[in-house]
C-alpha cells in the first residue's frame, strides 16, 4: 500500500520534532539502504564552483562530500616524465626477450598503462581517455581485432613498426599517428630490427562507462599466410594517397569504415608531413591562446577524427608564451619535440622529449617554450564529446587580463 499523502498526525509530530531529524533519517538509512535506496540527508554538492565566474587561477573546484560525493572522481594534472617511465618499457622488453610465455601472449600487450593520481587507480589519465605506451620487439606480432574504443597510436621511436587496419599496411615512424576507428580490424607488429615503441590513446574509459566495450578478434577476412594477422590489402600510404590532398577528395571511392560506415577513411598522418606543414605556417601569428595549430580532421566531412575525441598539433615558437585559457574539455599532451613548461592552476608541470602531461577540465593553463628551439605538442582532447553534449565551454584572459568567452 502506498501512502502519497501525510496524515495529519504525523505531519504534526515531524514539524514538532525538526531536530535530530537527520540522525533519524540515517537510522532509516542504515535500514533502507539493503533495497538499494538512499534517503536523501544532504544537498546537492557540485564539485565545481560556478567556474565561469571564478576568475582565480587556481580555482579547480572539489570533490563533492560526503553520500552525495561517495565515488566521485576528478581527474588530476599530472606529468609523466619519460626518463622516469621510459626505461620500464626496456625492462618490459628485456623479460620478454627471455621469457618462456611472451607477455604479449598473456597480456596482448607489452605496454604500461597511465594512471591519473586523481582517478582513484583506474587505468585512464581522464574521465574519457586511456594512454598506454606500448614496446614491440622484432617479430613481435599482436593478432587482428577490432572494438568499439577508438584508439590512435602516436609513434615514438624512428622506424620498424607497422599497423594495419582495414587492409592498409601503415609503416610508423616517428611522429606519425596512426588511427584505429572504433570497428575497424587491426593489427600491430614489428619486422623491423630494433624495438619500437608508440603511444596507444583510446576513449576506453567512456565506453566502459556506457558499458559498450566489445572486442572481437574473429577476423572473417583472408589471413596472412597462416597467421593471426590480416593479409594486408593495401601498401603503406594508401589512405594519405586517396584522402591526404587537403581539399581534394577521389571521386571514384565511397569511405566506408569502422561501425556503421562513418569513421575517418584517412587513417595514417606522417610526422614529418606534421611537422611540415607546422614549419610552413611557423610565420603566422597563430592563436594567442594555442600558437601554431593543426587540427586533424576527417577530410570527408571535416568532423574530428573520433566522435569523442580531438587530435592537434601545435607549434611553440622558441620563447613563445601562449595566454590562460581554460575549457569544459580535458586534453592530454605529448611533448614531440622540444622543451617547455605548461602552467596548470598555477602550477609549473616542466616537459621535453616524450613527456606526456595532463590538462583537467575547468583548469587555467598556458604553454611557453622554455627552450632555444622550436617545441612541437600533440594533443588529444573530448573536446567533441563535450560539444556534442552541449556542454564545450572555453574562456581565455587576454593580455589585459579580462576574462573572454571563446567558445559559450
Ligand atoms: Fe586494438
Amino acid at each position: 500500500m502506498s501512502t502519497l499523502a501525510t496524515p495529519p498526525a504525523a505531519a504534526a509530530k515531524t514539524a514538532a520534532a525538526p531536530v535530530g531529524a537527520r540522525e533519524a533519517m540515517e537510522r532509516l538509512n542504515a535500514e533502507a539502504g539493503k533495497h538499494n535506496i538512499w534517503l536523501r540527508t544532504q544537498a546537492n554538492a557540485p564539485a565545481q564552483r560556478p567556474w565561469f565566474r571564478d576568475t582565480g587561477i587556481e580555482a579547480s573546484g572539489a570533490l563533492a562530500a560526503g553520500r552525495v560525493g561517495a565515488n566521485q572522481i576528478k581527474t588530476a594534472p599530472h606529468r609523466w616524465r619519460w626518463s622516469e617511465i621510459g626505461p620500464y618499457l626496456d625492462r618490459i622488453a628485456e623479460i620478454a626477450r627471455h621469457a618462456d610465455v611472451s607477455p604479449i601472449e598473456f597480456a596482448e600487450r607489452q605496454q604500461f598503462l597511465l594512471t591519473n593520481p586523481g582517478l582513484g587507480g583506474r587505468l585512464q589519465v581522464t574521465n574519457t581517455i586511456r594512454c598506454a605506451v606500448s614496446i614491440y620487439n622484432p617479430g613481435d606480432v599482436a593478432p587482428v581485432h577490432r572494438h568499439t574504443p577508438n584508439a590512435s597510436r602516436t609513434i615514438l621511436s624512428e622506424n620498424g613498426g607497422y599497423t594495419v587496419v582495414e587492409g592498409e599496411r601503415c609503416e610508423a615512424g616517428r611522429g606519425d599517428l596512426i588511427l584505429t576507428p572504433h570497428g575497424t580490424w587491426h593489427d600491430h607488429g614489428n619486422d623491423g630490427a630494433t624495438p619500437v615503441v608508440w603511444i596507444d590513446v583510446l576513449d576506453f574509459p567512456l565506453m566502459e562507462f556506457l558499458d559498450c566495450v566489445w572486442i572481437d578478434d574473429e577476423f572473417p577476412g583472408e589471413r596472412a599466410g597462416n597467421s593471426r594477422a590480416q593479409a594486408p590489402k593495401h601498401v603503406n600510404g594508401h589512405s594519405r594517397r586517396l584522402y591526404g590532398g587537403g581539399g581534394m577528395l577521389p571521386g571514384f571511392v565511397v569511405p566506408q569504415h569502422g561501425i556503421a560506415g562513418m569513421a575517418t577513411p584517412l587513417i595514417h598522418y606522417r610526422g614529418a608531413d606534421i611537422r611540415a606543414a607546422l614549419a610552413g605556417l611557423a610565420a603566422e601569428a597563430g592563436d594567442p591562446y594555442e600558437g601554431i595549430t593543426l587540427r586533424f580532421v576527417n577530410p570527408v566531412n571535416g568532423d574530428p577524427l573520433f566522435p569523442t575525441l580531438g587530435y592537434a598539433a601545435q607549434l611553440l615558437r622558441p620563447g613563445e608564451e601562449t595566454q590562460l585559457k581554460r575549457e569544459t574539455a580535458s586534453t592530454m599532451y605529448v611533448a614531440i619535440e622540444g622543451s617547455g613548461t605548461t602552467e596548470i592552476a598555477g602550477r609549473r608541470f616542466d616537459w621535453e622529449r616524450n613527456d606526456i602531461f595532463v590538462v583537467p577540465n575547468f583548469l587555467w593553463r598556458r604553454h611557453l617554450n622554455t627552450g632555444k628551439s622550436d617545441a612541437v605538442l600533440y594533443s588529444v582532447s573530448d573536446a567533441p564529446l563535450m560539444e556534442k553534449v552541449g556542454q564545450y565551454r572555453a574562456q581565455g584572459r587576454t593580455s589585459d587580463g579580462a576574462v573572454a568567452e571563446l567558445a559559450a
